[in-house]
């Protein structure tokens, strides 16, 4: 893509006559689109909640697209490697994003951030609502969130939070959590929180904080301790479980949201056919039933749309820029 960017700049006239002949020849494009697999760009490692929600989607999506939808993980810094990548790559119909809550929070997380979340992207819909949950070592001594909040203040930076980077909702979580609790933990990056649920898995790490498309296999067979829910309300997957504002953090909540996007100046129809293929899938009954075990949640179909996307980015990137300045967290 970047031989791209330079010939835009070198020669323009090519490049016209080459935009005005795709226009004359759209109708015909739109048809044969798309020709070859389409690459949808995970920005967390394999194993995690982004990951396990895009394999899921991609895969129920292959027969109303036609084509293959090749997961291609790109990890690193917060998700803004990924993004800064698919900001740049050709605007084909080729290349898509998958992200969560860090196309909101890294324009304030990231002093340089090399492209523009509202700028530099076209909009295809959100995907689906994932609660968070606390979970701890299974031999983690404290049996509750109560006994964790007195082990974490008696043994301060000795406990270890894992996390996916600045920028991940992991992170987000995890710094909600230290702050509200009032107790010094060391956090741990890893490129995803399926790495950094394995260290947990192992004992390496001590708590993370995430997606219940990701824990909730590991709650059920009780590999993990579970000490709380993000959500307002109790989920129905974990009834049991009470939330973390029931349990004294009052209005506790964190609730990651997902969209799909694709580099800006791809083709309407490009954005049309990937997007018509994901609500295709978001109806497929085995989905539908997959996405609900994981304590996943469907958006409305309003939001399943660019403008449903465009819009909520536009609302969550005002609400979290303040927050983020406020409280001093930047990266270079
Ligand atoms: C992942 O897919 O690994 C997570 O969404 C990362 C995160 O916590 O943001």
């Amino acid at each position: 893509m970047k031989s791209f960017k330079r010939l835009r700049i070198a020669a323009p006239a090519a490049l016209g006559a080459a935009v005005l002949s795709l226009a004359l020849s759209a109708p015909a494009w739109a048809q044969g689109y798309p020709a070859r697999p389409v690459t949808l760009v995970v920005p967390f490692a394999a194993g995690g909640p982004t990951d396990v929600v895009a394999r899921l989607l991609g895969a129920a999506m292959m027969k109303p697209l036609g084509q293959t939808v090749v997961i291609e993980n790109k990890t690193g810094a917060g998700g803004t490697i990924a993004a800064a990548a698919v900001a740049r790559a050709a605007p084909d119909g080729y290349t898509f994003l998958i992200h969560h809550n860090g196309m909101g929070t890294a324009p304030a997380l990231y002093r340089k951030l090399s492209y523009n979340p509202l700028a530099d992207f076209e909009y295809v819909s959100q995907v689906v609502d994932v609660p968070m949950t606390l979970v701890g070592r299974k031999d983690l001594p404290a049996k509750d969130f109560r006994e964790l909040q007195a082990y974490v203040k008696a043994n301060g930076d000795k406990v270890n939070l894992a996390h996916a980077g600045l920028g991940a909702v992991s992170h987000l979580c995890g710094m909600l959590l230290r702050q509200a609790i009032g107790a010094e933990v060391t956090t741990v990056p890893y490129q995803g929180t399926g790495p950094a649920m394995n260290a947990l898995l192992g004992g390496q790490v001590d708590l993370l904080c995430d997606q219940t498309t990701s824990t909730t296999p590991f709650i059920k067979a009780g590999s993990v301790k579970l000490y709380g829910v993000t959500t307002s309300q109790r989920l129905k997957t974990l009834p049991d479980t009470p939330t973390l504002a029931e349990q004294g953090l009052a209005g506790f909540q964190v609730v990651v949201w997902h969209g799909i996007y694709a580099p800006k100046g791809t083709p309407k129809e490009a954005i049309d056919k990937f997007g018509a293929a994901l609500r295709t899938a978001l109806k497929d009954p085995a989905v539908v039933a997959r996405l609900a075990e994981l304590g996943a949640i469907i958006p409305p179909d309003d939001k399943l749309t660019p403008a449903g996307l465009q819009g909520w980015l536009q609302q969550e990137t005002q609400r979290y820029a303040p927050v983020i300045k406020a409280a001093g967290q930047f990266a270079d």
